[in-house]
């Protein structure tokens, strides 16, 4: 529990470096273009609220208290803050079910969060059910390495890493997850922060 305290509370600091050199910017580009009805996976301590532009209504959702406390003070410094809300829940829960309606979404959003999540096929199976025909899926995650030498370093290291980093899988696949899910890949982009990361934009397809 306090070691879930020090990782909320020092987050923004440790990520400022990557955010500066590459992610804020990725960021922008990926979630200020949405409108509608937007769940965000997993907002953390509010890092992607300022993107939001004021044709947008977004469910957060975030698990860890501790986090709230710091997304809540990123969202009231919003000009509009009331655009978005946030419930103390995860992907999972049953409390899902009754928070977002089947075909109701245009957006969801995941950032550094598919990396954390119990049961990312599950979730990647719920955001198709909660999406619209057409509704995007909008992915910024690090990822496993496709080089097989990397790989089994991230496998040999991921045990400290995910105790360091909250429950933060190193070596997960997710780019791969999402090419057997039924998306449809609009844009993608694999780029490097030290390790693998991956930026994609997928649809729901119209037709499903
Ligand atoms: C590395 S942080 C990323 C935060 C933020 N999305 C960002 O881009 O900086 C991962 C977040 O996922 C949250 N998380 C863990 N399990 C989750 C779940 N089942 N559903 C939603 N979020 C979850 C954690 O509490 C944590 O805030």
């Amino acid at each position: 529990m306090i070691f879930n305290r020090i990782f909320s509370g020092s987050y923004d600091f440790f990520m400022s470096f990557l955010e500066k050199k590459e992610l804020k910017a990725r960021r922008a580009r990926l979630i200020s273009g949405l409108t509608g009805k937007i769940l965000e996976v997993g907002v953390g301590t509010g890092v992607n609220f300022e993107h939001y532009n004021h044709n947008t209504n977004v469910t957060g959702i975030e698990p860890s208290p501790y986090m709230l406390v710091h997304a809540d003070k990123k969202r009231d410094l919003l000009l509009f803050p009331d655009r978005i809300t946030l419930h103390n829940t995860g992907c999972g829960t049953p409390e899902m079910q009754k928070l977002i309606e089947p075909e109701s979404l245009d957006a969801v959003v995941c950032t550094l969060v598919l990396c954390t999540i119990p049961e990312p096929q599950l979730a990647i199976k719920n955001f198709m059910k909660w999406l619209k025909p057409g509704g995007q899926l909008i992915l910024l995650e690090h990822i496993r390495s496709h080089n097989k030498r990397k790989a089994k370093f991230q496998d040999k290291i991921n045990p400290l890493w995910e105790k360091i980093a909250d429950g933060c899988q190193l070596n997960r696949a997710t780019d791969r997850m999402l090419t057997s899910s039924g998306f449809e890949l609009l844009r993608e982009d694999h780029f490097r922060l030290g390790i693998p990361f991956y930026e994609a934009e997928y649809i729901k397809p119209i037709n499903r």
